[in-house]
């Protein structure tokens, strides 16, 4: 009775027409039943121009207009990608002081890579898009899939390593663990930003087959896959235009061959021109530097880009109204989809159950990379003295590193996971053994551990060997850190070497005890000089909240490690094709990938370099046993699929998880093709002599390469191999296959 009688009074007072009536007499854009288009054009409809253009822009740091006349939410971006970020002031990047917004800080997403494991991406996809929800954000600003081309570059940390294949299948269930939350996955940074140094005006000059073999997929699949509502375009230009208002990126690829229907979100402070915003498939525009924000006015975002000069255009009538409906469309099917969906969950925050979740993520993530003489794990039967040496040991990681720094609820270092966990059954000391940065503050949010010490190199290395000589195990936990210049954003690292005398530090280390465990916790492959002098290396990585309990766990033996490096640590930066051929950072503002599609392991492939460790690698604390590989056929026709079966044995004590790895060979072609390159995988978790099948199907997508003339994907007759390995390097059985 109620609803027909608002219905009635709204159309009496003008605020809905009568032909916009829903059957069950709600306007049409608010009536859930009725199709989206729908409702968006009836929206759309009723908005002024006015109303149109203030949706295009923001109006606060990380908020943009609704439509409050019509009920229409504003929305509101968070980072990302680890965790919410703390609120900010309005204007400003510091944090605004709340005391309620202290989040689970989930492990960096090279860590998700490297669990190789589709279900711990759903996992974190769930989790931090439950926790966005609860703080009532709509975009999360995340996950990004930006290749890694170069172990310097800052930001490597928030992306999922150097393979194309792995980040498009790891990304997919991210998104949508996050949107079922009814909150938008921003997939971030489209495209070519593979470097921070020059970010906001390198022009990267690559060719087609690159861009689409390389750089493209993991975004391809986020919107085709995934089905991501929003996607952020990059700082950096391509093809002499602005990533995030790039006609060929955005217009022709992404909306065009792709189909994307989301939004497509400046990156803060992207835009640089008012005609190409309007033009080149930009929708939202986000920290721009206007003068009017510079000088602090209370209007400055009055005079975005995308803000008054583009309503003045709409008024003379230079630029037609359709420019703008095509972006409001954008912008209110994002609403549909979030903020209008009544049935969306209500989301949870900073709950335990997210802890748990990334402390599963981070366990799976950890890579053990070497491990001689079984010095790993520590078996507390006999070890009665362990010493723990390095600032990464103490120093919390979640602040700090650019916009992905946290306000974590509580954060357990890995000393600290050491002490709870093995603290009982042995005597730990720690000791400096260096200072890198003690400084640990970003907008505004502070730690509370004092990291400074006024003691020389020599001294702290004095100190940390003496004790090392009395322990029975050390552990040495160093590695890079989020401070300016290491994995953090807007610059790059200067070397592949550890900073801050690391590497002396190790090498007396290793002098002094025989049984040395070296933590290296980083974003980035590091060099490691001491390398035959160390018997356990563990690749860890920014892992949140329980980082300090999941590394303790891995150390103990608690959680069997079956992480897989998601890039290749090269022995020298001339192992990698954009340092070799001196592409990097370019000249006078121009990136040119002359390397081409020869980015990680296709390079080490390619030049026959021997990696420090290969893409695709980890150890386990048990040993599995591959059968022989077996395909259900010799030959695939074109529309064809075929099917390859390798068994997998935990030969054993422990229980255990091995990621099978696919390659692909392509052994003669008309262009030149990587040796191989990953096309599947698979996380198997076996119990002691337990056996598993492991089935890969493929079709001709897995055979195709990309002819930048016809500008499509091409699978070239001829004979293949199926490569079954357990990292870039051990290939444990090759089949040959002919494509028809
Ligand atoms: C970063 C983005 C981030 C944005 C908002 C930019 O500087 O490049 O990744 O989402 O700031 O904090």
């Amino acid at each position: 009775m109620l609803k027909p009688v608002i219905t009635l009074l709204c159309i009496l007072m003008g605020t809905i027409s009568v032909n916009m009536v829903g059957q069950n007499n709600l306007p049409i854009y608010l009536d859930e039943s009725k199709p989206i288009e729908q409702r968006v054009e009836d929206a759309l409809s009723r908005m002024t121009l006015e109303e149109k253009v203030a949706m295009c822009h923001a109006q606060s740091k990380f908020s943009s207009a609704g439509v409050p006349r019509l009920g229409i939410p504003e929305n509101w971006a968070t980072d990302g990608p680890h965790g919410i970020r703390p609120e900010v002031l309005w204007d400003e990047w510091d944090q605004a002081g709340w005391t309620n917004d202290s989040c689970i800080a989930f492990p960096a997403l090279t860590c998700l890579a490297a669990t190789w494991d589709k279900d711990l991406s759903a996992l974190y996809g769930k989790s931090i898009g439950e926790e966005a929800r609860y703080r009532n954000k709509n975009i999360l600003l995340g996950p990004g899939v930006n290749i890694y081309r170069t172990p310097l570059n800052g930001r490597n940390f928030e992306y999922m390593g150097e393979d194309p294949f792995l980040a498009s299948k790891m990304v997919v269930p991210y998104i949508q663990g996050v949107q079922a939350n009814g909150v938008a996955a921003c997939v971030k940074h489209y495209a070519l930003n593979n470097q921070e140094i020059d970010r906001h005006t390198v022009n990267v000059n690559v060719d087609d087959r690159t861009l689409y073999e390389i750089y493209l997929p993991a975004f391809k699949a986020a919107v085709q896959e995934g089905k991501a509502w929003a996607i952020m375009g990059a700082y950096n230009r391509y093809k002499g235009e602005w990533a995030c208002h790039n006609q060929y990126l955005l217009n022709d690829i992404l909306r065009g061959e792709w189909g994307f229907d989301g939004v497509v979100v400046s990156d803060w402070g992207g835009v640089n021109n008012t005609k190409q915003a309007i033009y080149n498939g930009l929708d939202m525009e986000f920290g721009s530097w206007t003068d009017g924000l510079s000088e602090g006015a209370s209007n400055a975002y009055d005079n975005y880009y995308l803000a008054n000069p583009f309503l003045k255009l709409l008024y003379s009538g230079e630029v037609k109204v359709e420019e703008v409906d095509k972006k409001v469309r954008n912008i209110l099917r994002l609403a549909f989809r979030t903020t209008m969906n009544t049935k969306r969950p209500w989301g949870s925050f900073g709950t335990p159950e997210h802890a748990a979740a990334g402390r599963k993520i981070a366990e799976g993530g950890i890579v053990l990379l070497k491990n001689n003489n079984n010095v790993l794990p520590i078996d507390l039967n006999k070890t009665k003295k362990i010493l723990v040496v390095g600032e990464n040991a103490i120093k919390p990681m979640t602040v700090g590193g650019g916009s992905s720094s946290l306000k974590a609820k509580y954060e357990i270092a890995p000393l600290d996971g050491i002490m709870k966990r093995m603290g009982t059954q042995a005597e730990i000391t720690y000791a400096r053994g260096y200072v890198g940065d003690p400084t640990s503050e970003y907008n505004g949010v502070k730690l509370k551990r004092d990291l400074h010490d006024s003691r020389s190199a020599a001294e702290l290395i004095g100190e940390a060997t003496k004790l090392a000589k009395d322990a029975d195990v050390v552990i040495f936990i160093g590695g890079l850190n989020k401070s300016d210049g290491q994995d953090s954003e807007g610059n790059d690292r200067k070397a592949l070497n550890l900073s801050y005398g690391q590497d002396n530090v190790i090498a007396e280390l290793a002098k002094a005890n025989k049984n040395l465990i070296v933590v290296n916790i980083s974003g980035n492959a590091i060099a490691m000089p001491w390398i035959n002098d160390v018997p356990a290396i563990v690749q860890s990585w920014y892992n949140g909240t329980e980082s300090g309990t999941a590394l303790a766990s891995i150390l103990a033996g608690d959680a069997n490690p079956s992480g897989k490096l998601p890039f290749t640590f090269p022995v020298k930066l001339d192992d990698n094709g954009a340092h070799k051929l001196g592409d990097y950072p370019g000249l006078n503002k121009e990136a040119t990938y002359h390397e081409s599609i020869f980015v990680g392991y296709r390079w080490i492939d390619k030049e026959k370099i021997k990696p420090l460790f290969p893409f695709g690698h980890g150890l386990s604390y048990t040993t599995f046993e591959y059968g022989k590989a077996s395909a259900d056929n010799k030959e695939m026709t074109a529309d064809g699929k075929i099917s390859f079966y390798v068994s997998v044995k935990n030969t054993g004590n422990r229980e255990g998880a091995e990621v099978v790895q696919l390659y692909i060979s392509d052994l003669k072609s008309s262009l030149p093709r990587p040796v191989k390159e990953l096309k599947g995988f698979e996380k198997v978790n076996l119990k002691p002599g337990e056996e598993k099948t492991v089935t890969f199907t493929i079709d001709k997508t897995a055979l195709s390469f990309f002819d930048d003339k016809k500008h499509d994907w091409v699978a070239e007759s001829g004979d293949f191999e199926a490569l079954i390995g357990v990292s870039a390097t051990d290939i444990k059985s090759k089949i040959g296959f002919k494509l028809k």
